[in-house]
């Protein structure tokens, strides 16, 4: 088998990158681990920037996203008892973001490869990366027992934090950052309208809360949890309780409570990959860096390192400009800490770190503060909405 640009992964990082290669002329076969049902199992984060917005709009997935996705032009952020909103419009000159579920993305982005008829392989085991340092890699993998080698030009590692791909790189090329938080989120999905109609993100001596949504009849609902809990600790009863004891009591007498159709606990952690080039083999979205999701900024993240990749990828393909695949790294990297820090910081700003009372009496001063100052109310909303796409030129 041969193609120009091989992808491993078919999350929403390699059916992006996919989908708008394609658009361009450009071949590509995409290599997934899993099934497609098990892919879309997967419940994620759902607040889109307009960057990764514009960018499905461009890979002509987004009719869904334009009908069912809400624009949301403001959040709020509770603590000490009152509520206060971050006005994202007024504060960035017109700025917004989209709520609309990944999972949703996903679907449309692999209903709109499988439209193209571009060749994408689903239960693709034991995928093996070779020669990235050499003008052929080439990729081998195992399908219904058959083991089949994949010649490419580059490859796209777009397989997720526990992919082969990172783990292909060369080791003494490769330098990883990391922070792990003493906590993790459970989250609740029920079919009851939310509480509110933006979302709201709460500090609470008891620990953090956050009230989202995916549309007027589905909610998603998160409350800080010990790492050390497991699911069958929470029942449905025990959730709601909590999360109306961390809400404002304005807002918890509002909410509803249903049974919950998804719960998972899911661990936070910071990470970054330096650099995300090794030779012909390119590290997309989470296979490079993780945030803890308190920004929101998963699936935003993963959004520039494709919007860089496919253009560095188009201009080579169109233009001959190699050069820009020299500069993936040093671009993504740019807008990726930046991101980092924003993420880190909601996240410190908005947790129970070991009932530390001096660290919760400063978390207070600090958010009193930000959401005093215009300056500060201004900084948390552009970073919320999404810093700017480095131009890839
Ligand atoms: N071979 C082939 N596919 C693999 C392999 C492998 N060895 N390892 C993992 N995969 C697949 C996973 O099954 C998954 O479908 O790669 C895909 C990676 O998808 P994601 O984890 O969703 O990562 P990404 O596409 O970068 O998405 C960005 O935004 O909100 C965040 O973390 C959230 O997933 C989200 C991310
Ligand atoms: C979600 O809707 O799942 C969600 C929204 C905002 C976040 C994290 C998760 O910051």
């Amino acid at each position: 088998m041969k193609t120009q640009v091989a992808i491993i992964g078919a999350g929403p990082s390699g059916l992006l990158l996919g989908q708008l290669l394609h658009l361009q002329g450009i071949d590509t076969v995409i290599l997934e681990a899993k099934s497609p049902e098990y892919v879309l199992g997967r419940i994620r984060a759902g607040v889109l920037e307009q960057g990764f917005v514009d960018l499905l709009r461009e890979a002509k997935a987004s009719a869904r996203m334009d009908m069912e996705g809400h624009v949301h032009e403001g959040f709020s952020m509770c603590f000490d008892g009152r509520q206060q909103r971050v006005d994202l419009k007024a504060l960035t000159g017109g700025k917004t973001v989209m709520v609309y579920g990944q999972t949703e993305v996903t679907k449309d982005l692999m209903d709109a490869r499988a439209a193209t008829g571009a060749t994408s392989i689903y239960e693709a085991e034991n995928v093996q990366i070779y020669d990235i340092d050499t003008e052929h890699p080439r990729i081998s993998f195992i399908k219904n027992g058959e083991v089949i080698q994949l010649h490419c030009d580059y490859i796209a590692g777009c397989d997720g934090f526990h992919g082969v791909s990172r783990q292909s790189a060369p080791k003494d090329q490769i330098k990883t950052f990391e922070r792990v938080y003493p906590f993790g989120w459970l989250g609740v999905l029920s079919r009851t309208p939310p509480v509110a109609d933006e979302l709201i993100y709460a500090n609470h001596p008891r620990g953090f809360a956050l009230c989202s949504m995916r549309s007027s009849t589905l909610s998603r609902y998160y409350v800080q949890c010990a790492l050390t809990d497991n699911i069958d600790d929470w029942s449905d009863e025990r959730f709601w309780d909590e999360l109306k004891s961390r809400l404002p009591e304005n807002v918890a007498k509002q909410l509803v409570t249903g049974p919950s159709i998804e719960k998972s606990i899911a661990p936070l952690r910071s990470f970054v990959t330096e650099p995300m080039k090794f030779g012909r083999m390119f590290l997309v979205g989470d296979a490079a860096h993780i945030v803890p999701p308190t920004g929101a900024k998963g699936l935003n993240l993963a959004s520039s390192d494709v919007y860089t990749l496919y253009h560095a990828m188009r201009k080579h393909y169109q233009e001959g400009r190699s050069d820009l695949l020299e500069k993936y790294s040093d671009i993504c990297l740019r807008r990726i800490w930046k991101a980092e820090r924003f993420s880190w910081w909601m996240t410190s700003i908005l947790h129970n770190f070991d009932d530390d009372e001096f660290n919760h009496r400063i978390q207070q001063a600090e958010l009193a503060y930000y959401t005093s100052s215009e300056a500060g109310l201004t900084t948390i909303a552009e970073n919320y909405v999404g810093l700017p796409y480095e131009a890839v030129e």
